[in-house]
């Protein structure tokens, strides 16, 4: 996916954000499913920063569970739930869109969605963040909502209204920007022709050691101290007009 790839240089390639399938030339001299299965593993992206780098809008404790718990515990989950199937192996966003919407693969779509929605987090905020876009993007968000200051309150008052677990996107339909928030898992990511932006990541686990039950401050410190309109930037440069 070429807009994920854009920001490869920012220490989150795409062979490390996918998967990391090492050793084909082993495989193949083995020819051994079993080894094939063995070797083609999910992996944990690195963070694009320290932990604590994020601090004090989003505690380094928080990073810590955060993504060395819940991050790591879909990526250790999928690699067990695919093991041994036609999944295994595959890139993550064919493994996103091959079951999305499939009852029988739910666990699998949840474990999968969850590391590219993660990964997709991490990298929608930055330590140097807030303020404003810039350029096109810029333009785009004063055609749709009037101003940055309306659209970074539909990015809040999206984030307030989901019920529940789940996450609030920037996405590019079109050339247009807008806002769109998805429950538990889903992702944006499998609506053709839609382009996700940059998202905030409005489950409990991820503000409640910080903010408790207080959501809004959590989204408001992220907005105008951390989100990573550079980024959101590249992508909306990728998603073409
Ligand atoms: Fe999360």
């Amino acid at each position: 996916m070429k807009r994920i790839e854009a920001g490869a240089d920012e220490g989150l390639s795409r062979r490390t954000f996918l998967t990391v399938v090492a050793g084909a030339a082993a495989v193949a001299a083995s020819g051994s499913a079993r080894a094939a299965e063995a070797l083609a593993a999910f992996a944990l992206p690195a963070l694009p920063y320290a932990p604590d780098a994020l601090a004090p809008a989003i505690s380094a404790q928080t990073v810590g569970f955060h993504y060395g718990k819940h991050h790591q515990g879909y990526v250790t989950a999928l690699n067990k739930l695919v093991q041994g199937t036609a999944l295994a192996g595959k890139p993550l966003e064919e493994v996103i869109r091959a079951t999305a919407g499939q009852a029988d693969q739910a666990a699998v779509f949840n474990n999968a969605a969850q590391i590219w929605n993660h990964t997709f987090y991490w990298r929608s905020l930055a330590p140097a963040g807030g303020g404003q876009p810039s350029g096109a993007l810029l333009e785009a968000v004063k055609q749709a909502f009037g101003s940055y200051e309306a659209c970074a309150a539909a990015l809040s008052e999206a984030a307030l209204k989901q019920f529940g677990s789940g996450w609030v996107w920037l996405v590019a339909e079109k050339g247009q920007v807008k806002v769109v928030k998805t429950p538990n898992a889903e992702t944006p990511l499998t609506q053709a022709g839609v382009v996700p932006l940059l998202t905030i990541d409005v489950w409990e686990h991820a503000y409640y050691l910080d903010y408790q039950n207080r959501r809004a401050d959590y989204v408001k410190a992220v907005l105008e101290q951390r989100v990573n309109w550079a980024f959101a930037a590249e992508n909306f440069a990728q998603a073409g007009r």
